[in-house]
């Protein structure tokens, strides 16, 4: 089966599965319409289904999903990776709030030590090299296989590989916004460098929170107004590329996500879509099942130019 390797990690599928709905009610209204069984339900598909790689944070569902993943991860086997972040929050002035927050998730997932660890946001006013400098000892202290950041540009991702460097510590990878309506790190050259570098890219709201299933539509969006608009800006092209995948899907006998799914593990990057059901975690591992061919790739790209998107 095809892997992907991040440095410092055993290779995986080249696709995981995100948490962030596991425990968040504001925005994607965990307790309603789907709650803890149905999440270790995903979890259990989605091994099923080949993934081996799952994606957590401390804010998602203030520590709820952190807990919920680790009951999970102890429960069943086989092990697969896991990734949580830390949120530099203005009030996190210290070099030790990094470790500090660490030793906090480990004790929610209930783990020695994480597989990946990443900086969330690369927000002032701590100046990034610092955080990177507690990267580095979260590596060293064993408390961290790999480290690597999220949200981060080429310029920032250049500086923090500049501190991880000079402690010997491989960045791992860089988890940024990635899609078929945001092709952003691919025009900013961000996707190309780190690819030279070995840096993987995980490429997160990879079915842009939802749109990219085929399920919603300008006269249908998801429920909640940050979803609802989020995307507002490619109004005009979303019905031709809900379109192009459906006919792309039909033709493999696959679905619009997988189709998107497939498009982003064909660009060298790792997606980590989020599951709420067995359902979804399982239909999402199919992207591990087909390719696209160039006539694929192509509508794709009409569909969806890396101008624009
Ligand atoms: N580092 C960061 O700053 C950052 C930011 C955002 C996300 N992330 C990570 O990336 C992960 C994925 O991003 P995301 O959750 O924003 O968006 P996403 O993966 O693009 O969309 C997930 C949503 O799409 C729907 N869906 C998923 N699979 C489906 C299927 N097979 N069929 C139909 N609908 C399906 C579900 O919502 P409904 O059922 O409600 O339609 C699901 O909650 C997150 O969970 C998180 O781990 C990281």
């Amino acid at each position: 089966m095809e892997a992907i390797q991040i440095p410092g990690l055993p290779p995986v599928p080249p696709l995981g599965l995100g948490t962030w709905q596991w425990g968040d009610r504001l925005i994607w209204g965990y307790g309603g319409g789907y709650r803890e069984e149905d999440v270790r339900l995903a979890y259990r598909a989605a091994l099923k289904g080949g993934v081996r790689l799952f994606d957590s944070a401390e804010v998602y569902g203030f520590g709820l999903s952190e807990r919920l993943l680790g009951e999970c991860y102890r429960a069943y086997e086989p092990k697969p990776l896991l990734v949580s972040k830390f949120f530099p929050y203005p009030w996190r002035f210290s070099r030790r709030a990094l470790l500090s927050a660490l030793r906090g998730s480990l004790a929610r997932l209930g783990l020695p030590r994480l597989d990946l660890y990443l900086l969330h946001w690369p927000w002032k006013p701590v100046p990034l090299e610092q955080w990177a400098e507690s990267l580095a000892e979260a590596y060293e202290q064993g408390l961290a296989r790999a480290v690597g950041v999220s949200n981060c540009n080429l310029g920032q991702l250049e500086r923090v590989a500049g501190v991880l460097s000079r402690h010997r510590v491989p960045l791992a990878a860089n988890q940024v916004e990635y899609h078929l309506l945001e092709r952003g790190p691919e025009r900013s050259g961000l996707l190309g460098a780190m690819r030279a570098e070995g840096v993987v890219l995980m490429a997160y709201s990879p079915l842009a929170m939802g749109w990219l299933t085929g399920k919603y539509s300008l006269e249908k969006p998801p429920p909640g107004r940050y979803r609802a608009q989020r995307y507002a800006r490619h109004k005009a092209r979303i019905p031709h590329l809900l379109h192009t995948l459906r006919a792309i899907a039909q033709k493999h006998g696959a679905t619009p996500a997988q189709v998107a799914l497939r498009w982003c593990i064909e660009q060298g990057t790792l997606p980590i879509p989020g599951a709420k059901s067995a359902l979804q975690a399982e239909a999402n591992a199919g992207a591990l099942r087909f390719r696209l061919d160039a006539e694929d790739r192509a509508r794709l790209e009409e569909a969806a130019p890396l101008e624009g998107a």
